[in-house]
């Protein structure tokens, strides 16, 4: 896997016209909304500052980033420090993963996902947690082929269709890197 998951490489994303426009434009996709919690298309008016002021209130290590595959942008991901699903103690991120719409299903997911473990393990991440919607296989298989493991499901009311969103919850935990947030615990709070 490590030759394949070599041709992605990461571009941070930065609070810049340009690049909140790449992202609102994925996002608007029509697979990308039905895949989404939240399925309202995105306005510039309100998507321009939504993006300054929420995008980037994590730490820079965590800041989102674009996936380039040979310098052109593939992909979007987005990580935010949640606690662990489990209860472990170790630093633990939320993933969210867009995929360009002109580059779905080249299997280009997985090696982007794959890849983003190792940019994540090498900034002192623990574990990567994913809430997939249970209608996403495409993210379902991507998410599992790289080794997360289901932990469970859960019907969430979505507030905006008001219906009940049946969603699956997947964890990856990866190895501890030299200096990570944890200390090098993970390895024996590993199951
Ligand atoms: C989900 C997503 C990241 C997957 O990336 P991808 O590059 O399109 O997926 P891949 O080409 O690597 O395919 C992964 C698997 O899903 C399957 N797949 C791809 N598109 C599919 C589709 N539309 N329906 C069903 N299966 C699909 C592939 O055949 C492959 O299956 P395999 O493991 O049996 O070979 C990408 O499609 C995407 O960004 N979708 C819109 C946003 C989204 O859903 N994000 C995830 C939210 S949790």
């Amino acid at each position: 896997m490590f030759s394949e998951v070599s041709l992605i490489s990461f571009e941070m994303c930065l609070p810049i016209e340009e690049h909140a426009l790449t992202v609102m434009t994925w996002r608007n996709d029509p697979t990308t909304l039905s895949m989404s919690f939240h399925r309202g298309p995105k306005l510039w008016e309100t998507f321009w500052p939504e993006f300054q002021e929420t995008y980037f209130l994590n730490p820079p290590e965590l800041h989102p980033v674009f996936a380039l595959l040979e310098g052109r942008r593939i992909g979007f991901l987005k990580f935010n420090p949640v606690p662990h699903p489990l209860g472990l103690p170790r630093l633990t991120v939320d993933i969210s993963i867009n995929i360009a719409p002109a580059f779905r299903a080249k299997g280009l997911g997985r090696k982007v996902i794959a890849a983003s473990l190792e940019h994540l393990r090498t900034r002192g991440v623990g574990s990567v947690f994913a809430e997939v919607l249970a209608h996403n296989e495409a993210s379902i298989k991507s998410f599992t082929a790289v080794g997360f493991m289901p932990i469970g499901t859960s019907d969430k009311l979505n507030p905006d269709t008001r219906e009940t969103d049946h969603v699956h919850q997947f964890v990856a935990e990866l190895a501890a890197g030299v200096g990570g947030a944890d200390g090098g615990s993970s390895r024996d709070a590993k199951t």
